[in-house]
């Protein structure tokens, strides 16, 4: 998918914290998603990483003073703050914190965020102790009543020693957070529930049944749905994804335990997209203890579990209802059975067993099919493309239909 960041131009700005080497990777994130970028820096940053490394991976001069060094330094906090499509400071001292709340301008970062006009993106990072004063608080506040949005550091083992939160989140992550803002809020006010992943239903307490389920295709659903401004609960079965930025995870193990998550959330949600591939078994008993092999076989009485889908599909309202179906062969016809059969408002299928589509595959080939009889053939795309264009039909379906909803 081309990255929405493609053609941006945002400035990086880099303060002397001991987490500025993480801004060495998010700029090249931002680069490698075809962006330009422009990097300023605090002269206590050049204590922790050199402007030649910022300079060399940017392809630009870095912007360090508002005097000398460069024939149009003294324009730069102008022109940068006007071209900019974003800025993020990362790291986010206390020190610039408390001097952008103040307005404080005395150094070529804080003159030029004094320019800015685009999204300003603050990524604190420092001591727990320091993160924690009620000043440093306060400045954060200031600034988020000031319109900066402020990505929350991290939990954990900090570089002094101390554990807390202080942590500059990873740079995947804010690169995430920056490019957030660029998408087109659609699904601003609606709430969201997607199913992923796969589930497990255990024989015993070391083996289960499941299905090869990674969640990619699930989570990219539920990361567009978040990044066009929706309120989304991923019910996610095992996977060894992250939750995506801005989505509500609720895990779950089994078939079962996806079922009542899912109900428990169904009264609220505008639209559920249930991806997720859930067992249509379960063993009837499950073994306390590990079932010792034995010279004969073994046979493994299976009962149904509970259709959520279809369960879904009986008690709905107002809720715009999307299902997947994961096929071997017949797309169409069983596609549309499960449709019809489910009480759904569109169906996206795909063939599973082919390396470009379906399991664990990093692309899919989806058809789509609505309820009035249409279809439609989307080509091979990666997951994150092909969750962007189911969720462009949602909008354009619940638009059209009369339904109460509408976008
Ligand atoms: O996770 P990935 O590795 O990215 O793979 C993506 C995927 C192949 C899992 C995904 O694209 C997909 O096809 N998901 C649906 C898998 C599936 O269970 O399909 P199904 O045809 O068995 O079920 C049809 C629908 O009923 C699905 O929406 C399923 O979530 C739902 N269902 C099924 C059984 C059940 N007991 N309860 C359900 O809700």
């Amino acid at each position: 998918m081309k990255s929405i960041i493609e053609g941006k131009n945002i400035i990086l700005c880099v303060c002397g914290g001991i987490a500025a080497y993480k801004s060495v990777e998010l700029l090249r994130l931002f680069q490698k998603a075809g962006a330009d970028v422009n990097v300023v820096m605090t002269g206590n940053a050049e204590h922790f990483v050199g402007s030649m490394t910022f300079e060399a991976i940017s392809g630009h001069p870095v912007f360090k003073g508002m005097y000398g060094g460069h024939p149009d330094a003294d324009m730069r906090h102008i022109v940068w703050a006007e071209e900019a499509d974003a800025v993020v400071i990362a790291p986010a001292t206390a020190n610039i914190i408390g001097k952008l709340a103040n307005g404080i301008a005395d150094d070529a970062m804080t003159t030029l965020m004094l320019a800015v006009t685009a999204p300003k993106i603050v990524c604190p990072s420092m001591n727990t102790n320091m993160y924690e004063n009620r000043v440093v608080q306060r400045n954060l506040d200031t600034l988020e009543g000031d319109g900066f949005i402020i990505v929350d550091p991290g939990e954990g083992e900090l570089a002094c020693g101390a554990v807390g939160a202080g942590r500059l989140p990873e740079p995947d992550y804010i690169f995430d957070r920056v490019a957030n803002i660029f998408f087109s809020k659609d699904f601003k006010d609606r709430k969201v529930v997607v199913s992923a992943g796969p589930t497990r239903e255990a024989i015993d307490p070391v083996r289960f049944v499941s299905n090869p389920s990674s969640g990619k295709m699930g989570y990219a659903v539920a990361k567009a749905a978040a990044d066009r401004g929706a309120d989304v609960i991923l019910v996610s079965g095992p996977t060894a994804l992250k939750a995506p930025f801005g989505v509500s995870r609720i895990d779950v193990v089994t078939a079962g335990e996806m079922a009542d998550a899912v109900f428990e959330q169904m009264d609220h949600a505008d639209i559920i997209i249930k991806v997720a591939a859930v067992s249509d078994y379960t063993p009837s008993e499950k073994a306390d203890h590990k079932i010792k092999k034995g010279e004969s076989g073994i046979s493994i009485t299976m009962e149904r579990t509970v259709d959520i889908l279809a369960e879904l599909g009986k008690r709905k309202k107002h809720q715009f209802l999307v299902g997947f179906a994961a096929e071997t062969q017949n797309l169409k016809e069983n596609a549309v059975d499960k449709l019809n059969r489910k009480n759904l408002d569109m169906i996206a299928g795909n063939l599973v067993g082919d390396p470009l589509s379906g399991f664990n595959a990093d692309t899919n080939k989806i058809n789509l099919f609505y309820k009035d009889g249409s279809m439609e053939e989307l080509p091979v795309m990666d997951k994150d493309s092909a969750a962007h264009v189911l969720l462009d039909r949602i909008v354009s379906r619940i638009m059209t239909t009369n339904t109460e909803q509408k976008l």
